[in-house]
């Protein structure tokens, strides 16, 4: 089933160097990515693992605007932050380089300048929303203006965030430059185009026909784009960050970011392979694999596709794009904006040493076929659960008892029983399970067939007992424990790809030297006799209190967000002075305050009015503690006739403030007032 390719290729989408990377990203590109190419490592395989940060675009541009910085400034920012963090997380990349680099710069603009003289571009102009008060051509996210559909008033040109609705920049109402905040005008302007319809017959052919077993989620995209027919595509853009556009007249013009970007995958193999780059992508005995995620799939496998077809050179297409649904967070989309995201660097921070069990996680919960959630608590159960009670304890309890009856040493093997044989061949089946589900992307099920041999063997000491058949027959204590280490050995290669760190460990207390993808099946491993290092814990436990802190941050991350986003009720019409001077508002101190019985909502204040007290019936018990306000000081109406409320009269109301997310809180002085001043 292994494949017949001299080499494998795998390379991995550019993040956006305008934040850190997050779980989502991880989840559907480069935990699965590293897989695969640890896999083929162990295999004895020639593979080269290419990533990069994306440089270029507007989102960039736009933040460094905002920060008042250059975007060079937050790409240096971002690429630092993303590629330590990638190293930390054993994201084994054989170059992590940078679409701001030379090199790209120039095989970028080798790549544009050759389809240019070979004809392969068409030039037209279209009228494009211009700022005439800056000189300058607005990207669509620099176009600001009312929402057509919700009429929110702080549209971008390209999509409605009040509303989510995908938008253009001239279907915004009085649209205005983000920059000067000048009514936006329409100029006319040139640009190079790649006619895409050129090649639909050809992708068409190598798609649809020649890839059927490509994933579904991954064939069906490909194949409605196709249905609906390709339009030629701008690849280049009046903006003034990216690769100047290298051709007589197109000052201030620089090639579209989804033009540039995948041609880092190129630079980035010429910046580690300057002699035989070629070969990694000329040669039709290698394997070029790209890991993206969905949003990404129009970009790998159509427009870069027809990039590379256009250009010849026996430049190769893909074999496969595995790309991946999206993953959430606690039920709502990952957003960089909104900073609904567990980042990467902070996890890193948070929990230290704990790499494999967030690679663990995202490999088990990764969105192969369907979006799919990250949850904390999930988080927490897939650690407590199985990386410590199944495969952290099976490892500790074959090593404890190799140490406490055979000091240390790979006991030697006797005659099989026929439990043994059946483990034997159940594990057989496991690993068989499990290389056939990486060769098939199936990095889910893989995670699963590794830990399913973790459990044989736990199931496998729980039925043989080999502490119990050390008083009667030492024998047999040593042939179970003999096929438990190799178990354990079987685990250290099982898991390499997708848990390497623990790994490491583990084959440096069996005293494995070098993990080969062979070894796994095999109960020969292990030489009898071989030291075995004392057990050193592979997982802890995570304890409620860390994880606890986290869905916290995320509540607080809620809470900032519904106000950043809040919209105030349209104001009331007009009140003449008279009519609101009526109202006798006061401040008045709480001096108890109690729950009222068989009413959730209610609480009953005693307030400290300077007219001898009142009570106060006031419905905010879902906000408030009855002890929370005793000594603090509120408004409250003083005029309003009595009401009763559970037979309880109320004189009064407390003033309180609806915030966005629905909660209330009380209204009162900000410094100390006599009880019973007015408020004017
Ligand atoms: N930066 C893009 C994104 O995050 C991915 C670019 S992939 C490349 O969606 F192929 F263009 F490099
Ligand atoms: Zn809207």
């Amino acid at each position: 089933m292994e494949n017949q390719y001299k080499r494998t290729l795998i390379t991995t989408a550019l993040p956006y160097a305008n934040g850190p990377v997050h779980i989502g990203h991880l989840a559907g590109v480069y935990v699965p990515a590293d897989i695969y190419a640890r896999y083929l490592r162990l295999r004895g395989r020639d593979v080269k693992m290419i990533g990069g940060s994306d440089e270029h675009g507007v989102p960039i541009t736009l933040k460094a605007r905002k920060e008042g910085v250059t975007p060079q400034d937050i790409v240096d920012r971002y690429h630092k932050i993303i590629k330590d963090s990638f190293e930390e997380l054993g994201i084994s990349f054989d170059v992590y380089s940078r679409t701001t680099s030379d090199i790209h710069h120039d095989t970028a603009s080798e790549f544009f300048r050759h389809l240019y003289d070979n004809g392969k571009f068409i030039q037209q102009t279209s009228m494009q929303p211009y700022d005439e008060e800056a000189g300058e051509f607005l990207a669509d996210r620099y176009v600001v203006g009312t929402c057509p559909h919700c009429g929110s008033e702080r549209a971008y040109g390209d999509q409605c965030e009040a509303c989510g609705t995908s938008l253009n920049a001239t279907d915004l109402i009085n649209p205005r430059s983000a920059l000067t905040n000048a009514p936006v005008t329409l100029k006319e302007t040139s640009h190079w185009f790649l006619p895409l319809d050129r090649y639909e017959d050809a992708l068409r052919q190598w798609i649809l026909e020649g890839h059927k077993e490509w994933k579904p989620n991954v064939y069906g995209q490909c194949k409605s784009w196709l249905d609906l027919g390709l339009q030629p595509r701008a690849v280049s853009r009046d903006l003034k960050w990216g690769v100047p556009v290298p051709v007589e007249g197109a000052e201030g013009k620089v090639l579209y970011v989804w033009f540039d970007a995948p041609i880092g995958y190129i630079s980035n193999t010429k910046e580690i392979l300057p002699d035989t780059w070629q070969t990694w992508w000329k040669d039709p005995e290698t394997r070029i694999i790209n890991f993206i995620g969905k949003d990404n799939i129009v970009f790998h496998c159509i427009v870069f596709p027809a990039m590379l077809m256009a250009y010849g050179d026996n430049f190769q297409l893909p074999d496969n794009v595995p790309a991946n649904e999206f993953l959430n967070l606690e039920g709502d989309k990952i957003s960089t904006s909104r900073n609904w995201a567990v980042w990467l660097h902070e996890y890193l921070r948070d929990f230290p040493g704990k790499q494999d069990v967030l690679r663990y996680v995202l490999t088990v919960n990764a969105p192969e076929a369907k979006d799919n959630d990250f949850t904390w608590r999930d988080f927490q159960a897939h650690n407590n659960n199985e990386l410590v009670a199944i495969l952290g304890n099976f490892v500790n309890r074959a090593i404890v008892l190799t140490h406490k009856y055979f000091e240390g040493k790979v006991p030697a093997a006797g005659a099989l029983t026929d439990d043994d044989r059946a483990m034997i061949a159940e594990t057989e089946a496991a690993a068989k399970a499990l290389t056939e589900a990486i060769e098939t992307f199936h990095f889910r099920d893989a995670a699963k067939y590794a830990m399913e041999i973790a459990r044989i063997g736990n199931r496998y000491l729980q039925t043989s007992e080999p502490w119990k058949t050390a008083k009667t027959d030492l024998g047999r204590t040593a042939t179970v424990l003999n096929l438990a280490l190799q178990l354990c050995a079987n685990l250290a290669v099982a898991f390499e790809p997708v848990l390497p760190f623990m790994s490491a460990k583990l084959s440096k207390m069996l005293g494995i030297g070098k993990l080969d993808w062979d070894m796994l099946g095999r109960f020969d491993i292990l030489a009898e006799g071989a030291a075995i290092a004392q057990p050193e814990l592979l997982f802890e436990k995570i304890e409620d209190d860390a994880i606890q802190a986290q869905i916290d941050r995320l509540d607080r991350i809620k809470k900032e967000n519904q106000i950043k986003n809040f919209t105030p009720e349209p104001q009331q019409p007009d009140v003449d002075f008279d009519t609101f001077m009526k109202a006798d508002i006061r401040v008045g101190t709480v001096v108890e305050c109690v729950k009222v019985p068989k009413a959730d909502k209610l609480l009953k204040f005693r307030i400290d009015d300077g007219m001898g007290g009142r009570t106060i019936v006031s419905g905010i018990a879902k906000h408030y503690a009855p002890d929370d306000l005793v000594g603090k000081q509120v408004c409250f109406i003083a005029n309003l006739p009595p009401r009763k409320l559970k037979g309880i009269e109320s004189m009064g109301m407390i003033l309180s403030a609806e915030n966005a997310d629905g909660s209330l809180v009380v209204i009162g002085p900000t410094g100390p007032v006599a009880p019973g001043a007015q408020v004017k």
